[in-house]
């Protein structure tokens, strides 16, 4: 048993360049507006002001740039995958053609953790913000259908009820669902509408609420930590931030999942990986410095912290646009969260590790349909078991870790293999990749010892089914062609 059999980069370019079961449909434009699709969303619309109240005061702002800065090692490390081995498997097929099989099943299970409890994470934020929403238009959804099962939701007059199920999000995870098996010029369409309304919307307050600051709410910049706890300002606050934060950036490495339907991989992947990252920075260091230059961060710790500072500024009327960009958002999240894992698990069936019928594509509308919808039935289920927060931290320490394996298996492959063609090369590699791992298992630090528990406990389970399937089915194990 060879547990650390490897697909040969150049079979993996064959296979990318011959396979034509996916639609090649996307451009440039169209990936980039992927990654901001997946990007812009709970994080920006809801952290900032957690993390700026809880964390980091005004520096919330420096928490961003952190953050940022990892990413962006991340994302340069992902572009020259992504173009050299452009498959839908994306840090899995990465794996497989550096570090070997097994290490690539754990990236590829580990991978659910940032895709499918991505999607469920916020799907229940999508949930809270459209019952907000609807109440303020005057339609009430029942209180038991709006949390999931056996929690108690408070009502306006303080009785609490029990609920059942959360209709909003399943509805959501439903309807993406049923888009995504349509086909993959569809879902990018809807999604660059969708990209449209809340770039807008973020563009709007930027514009619209800039004049408001008072440098006074800018000072001091990073609160002084009076408790000594770590993480609660100070600089340790700023770090802390930074981990939170990091969940807001999480999306931009979902582009290199749409690599079998980009019509020019090679040379379009860095742009929408990088690209997208770039632009959702600037907007963000933007928002987050202009919300707490017009409100006191203490006043920040609220659902909707971007739409208070709007009211703050004489914007009032922005609060219900601020909202509907929030959905949006949120929407376009779930739909390229979904994408990605549906095309993660198709590429393991493919390899053999997970079963056959995992890798069906739709002979109409080709599209990994039979994933996709068993993907989206089982989204639904976890989201009675984590509250957004838990489930929060436990997708922000599994992209970590992809990011932390992505950027040594760059670094592994120019060693063991300097002289593939490659299309787009990582600038500066013996600085950026380490820095870039180093980084992420920073911010992986960071994080609670009950989501390390948690990121163990999932990884030993995918060892069971390792174990149990795919080490036995592998392609590679009936057909040895790694190298
Ligand atoms: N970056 C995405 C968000 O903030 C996951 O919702």
């Amino acid at each position: 048993m060879n547990l650390f059999r490897r697909k040969s980069v150049t079979a993996l370019q064959q296979e990318a360049l011959t396979d034509q079961s996916l639609k090649r449909a996307l451009g440039p434009l169209n990936l980039t507006m992927l990654g901001i699709g997946a990007i812009i969303g709970t994080g920006i619309f809801v952290l900032t002001g957690t993390v700026a109240a809880q964390n980091a005061g005004p520096a919330v702002v420096l928490s961003f740039v952190i953050a940022g800065v990892a990413s962006i090692f991340a994302a340069l490390c992902y572009s020259e995958f992504a173009s050299l081995v452009p498959m839908a498997g994306s840090a899995y097929t990465y794996g497989y053609a550096t570090l070997g099989e097994f290490i690539a099943w754990i990236i590829g299970w580990d991978l659910i953790l940032e895709y499918a409890l991505g999607a469920v994470t916020v799907a229940i934020g999508w949930s809270g913000y459209v019952v907000s929403l609807l109440n303020q238009l005057g339609i009430h959804i029942p209180p038991e259908l709006t949390a999931a099962r056996g929690q108690a939701v408070v009502l306006a007059d303080g009785t609490t009820v029990t609920a059942i199920f959360n209709l909003p999000a399943v509805f959501v995870v439903a309807l993406v669902s049923a888009l995504l098996v349509i086909g993959i010029r569809e879902s990018a369409n809807v999604n660059n509408v969708i990209v449209f309304v809340k770039v807008g919307v973020v563009l709007l307050f930027i514009g619209g609420a800039a004049h408001a600051i008072s440098a006074a709410n800018w000072t001091p910049f990073i609160p002084e930590n009076t408790t000594g706890e770590w993480g609660k300002y100070g600089w340790s606050g700023v770090l802390q931030g930074a981990a939170i934060v990091f969940f807001a950036y999480i999306g931009f490495d979902a582009v290199s999942t749409a690599a079998q339907e980009a019509k020019n991989p090679q040379k379009d992947m860095p742009v929408g990986i990088i690209g997208s990252l770039l632009i959702c920075t600037v907007l963000y260091i933007l928002v987050s410095g202009i919300a707490t230059g017009i409100v006191p961060y203490a006043q920040l710790d609220v659902p909707d912290p971007i739409a208070v500072a709007a009211d703050q500024a004489g914007l009032g009327w922005m609060a219900l646009l601020i909202k509907i960009g929030a959905i949006a958002g949120l929407t376009s999240v779930i739909l390229v969260m979904l994408l990605g894992q549906s095309r993660i698990f198709w590429t393991m069936s493919r390899d053999g590790l997970l079963p056959p019928f995992v890798s069906a594509v739709h002979p109409k509308f080709k599209t990994p349909w039979i994933t996709t919808i068993v993907t989206g039935i089982a989204v639904t289920v976890p989201a009675g078991l984590f509250t957004v927060r838990e489930a929060g931290s436990l997708v922000s320490i599994g992209t970590l870790l992809a990011f932390v394996i992505v950027s040594l298996g760059v670094l592994v492959l120019r060693i063991r293999e300097p002289n593939l063609p490659r299309a787009f090369k990582t600038p500066w590699i013996w600085f950026v990749a380490p820095a870039g791992a180093l980084s992420a298992l920073a911010l992986m630090a960071s994080l609670p010892g009950r989501t390390w528990a948690r990121l163990l406990g999932w990884l030993a389970f995918g060892f069971v089914i390792y174990f149990a399937y795919g080490v036995r089915k592998s392609k590679l194990a009936q057909t040895p062609g790694g190298v």
